[in-house]
Parts: C-alpha cells; structure tokens; sequence
C-alpha cells in the first residue's frame, strides 16, 4: 500500500485570494478557491447508491430509475466509473484486468478524471435544470476504495474529489451493506480488476462505507442488504419520497399519484 505523508500542495499568489496565478506561499487550495472550477450551486438533486460489489446496489438503483419513468418523470441516471466517451475509454483501462500493476495514485487519478467528465458533462447541466439525478456509486466509492482499501491519505482523497466534482455532493446516499462474502457469492459473472482484488481488501472497503455512513447519518443511509429486495426497495422509496417532499425540487403532479 503506497503512504502519502504529505498531501499535494498548490503554488498560490497570497495577494489574490481567488486565484492560482504566480508565486508565493505553497498552501493546500480549496476547490472554492480555484476561480475557473466554483462550487455549483443548483437546484436539482443528486442520490447516489454506494456499497461493495455484489452488494445490490444497482439492482436497488435501477428500482428508483424505473419508478420515475413508470410516472414519465424526467431522472438522469448514472453510473461510475463511466456515462461519456471519456470517462466510458477510462473505465475500459480501470476495470480490464490486463492493468493489474497500476499505481494506486494512477487509479485514484483515473477515477476522479473519469468522474470530472461526467460531472462536467451530465451531472451538473442536469442539477443546474433542476433534475433529480441518480448514480449508482459517486464519491463514496472513491473514499471508501481508494482511501479505506487502498491506503490513499482520506483527506487528500477528498480534496482532489472535491476539485473533480466542483463541490458537487450526493444529497441522497443509499449504502447497501452486506458481509463481503455473501456480496462475493452473489457475483457470479468473470470478475474484473477491482473484484479481482480478494476478500481483505473488499472487507475494509465495506468497514470504509460504514465509517463514512457514521460519519453522515443524516445524507448516508445504511440499509441492510441481506434482506429481500422488495424489502430494501420499500425502505428507500419511503426514504427518496419523504427527501424529495421536503426539498425544492418541482416534480410534476403525476409522480405523487
Ligand atoms: P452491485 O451493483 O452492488 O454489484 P447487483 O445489484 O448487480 O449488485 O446484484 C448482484 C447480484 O445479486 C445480482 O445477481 C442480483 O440479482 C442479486 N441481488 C440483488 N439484490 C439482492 C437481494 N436483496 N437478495 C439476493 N440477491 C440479490
Ligand atoms: P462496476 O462493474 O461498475 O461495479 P459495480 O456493479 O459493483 O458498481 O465496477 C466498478 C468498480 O470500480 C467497482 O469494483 C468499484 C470500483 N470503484 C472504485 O474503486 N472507485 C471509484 O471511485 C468508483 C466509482 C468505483
């Protein structure tokens, strides 16, 4: 596992608080202070589903997805690593098994670029319009792969995420918790270059989600994953309606019927 002593640090102009323009003091930058990536401000909503493979989340996600569309209700729906052409190439070169040595910061890096890319491209215009978007795994998963699997510094993690997504959050999580071996023994397709990674590393993965379930009870719900599908589907449609009744989001009539 590769240790990061020190995070990444920015060369910053002290006399120009917003910029990165020439010299002066060597100091960490947040995404806010980078004047040509500001943090969205939007009016959509953006609900992730997050768990270790096998787990149920996109069976879960695709449940949500096919609940607005039986009410032909606009949702844009997302998956990572993936959803444009850029970040599609990436996820081909991060999940292919032919690129077993690569670095742990390279993967890190090719994640969140591919992340970039659909933020930039799909997530954001889509909360700017105010749509409901739902992603099966978002930032979570690099917290809880890179960071807890990995070893990677969480901090450093989430400042280079922070830049990648714009100071774009999830403000919906579902976590699907199950015991890594019952989520192994539901994968019964080939395994690619993450799965392959064996039994420990998914085990501080799924501990990774849990830390940081605990650590924002209020956006990230835990819900037990062993339990049937209809149940754990009962569980978040209760949850994403009493959500979206109390946020701004304008849904047309027909979705409340
Ligand atoms: P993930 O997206 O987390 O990798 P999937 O949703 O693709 O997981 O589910 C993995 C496998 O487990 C699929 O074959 C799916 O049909 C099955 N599955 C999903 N939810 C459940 C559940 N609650 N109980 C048993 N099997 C499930
Ligand atoms: P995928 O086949 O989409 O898995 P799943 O159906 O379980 O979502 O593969 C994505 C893999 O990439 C999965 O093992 C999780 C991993 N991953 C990371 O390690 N970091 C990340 O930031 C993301 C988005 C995914």
């Amino acid at each position: 596992m590769t240790q990061y002593v020190k995070p990444h640090a920015v060369r910053c102009n002290t006399s120009c608080k917003k910029g990165l323009r020439g010299g002066g003091d060597i100091g960490l930058v947040s995404a806010s202070q980078l004047h040509y990536i500001p943090i969205v401000k939007h009016t959509g909503a953006l609900i992730s589903f997050e768990g270790i493979d096998g787990s149920g989340k996109s069976t879960q996600a695709q449940l949500l997805k096919a609940y607005f569309a039986e009410r032909k209700c606009t949702v844009v729906f997302v998956r990572e690593p993936g959803g444009t052409k850029a970040a599609e190439a990436i996820r081909d070169v991060l999940l292919h098994d032919k690129h077993l040595a690569m670095s742990d910061f390279t993967e890190l890096m090719l994640f969140l670029a591919a992340r970039a890319d659909l933020v930039d491209k799909v997530i954001e215009p889509a909360l700017r319009h105010g749509r409901v978007v739902i992603a099966d795994r978002f930032a979570d998963s690099t917290f809880a792969y890179q960071a807890y699997g990995r070893g990677i510094n969480l901090k450093l993690v989430k400042q280079l995420n922070e830049t990648a997504t714009r100071g774009i959050k999830p403000d919906l999580t579902f976590l699907v918790d199950l015991p890594e071996r019952e989520a192994h023994r539901r994968l019964k397709r080939q395994k690619d270059r993450m799965e392959l990674l064996g039994s420990t590393f998914h085990q501080s993965v799924r501990l990774g989600f849990r830390k940081l379930a605990a650590a924002e009870p209020r956006r990230i719900k835990v819900l037990d994953g062993r339990r049937r599908e209809e149940e754990i589907w009962n569980e978040i449609l209760r949850i994403t309606l009493q959500f979206l009744r109390r946020s701004k989001i304008e849904l047309p009539e027909q979705f409340w019927r």
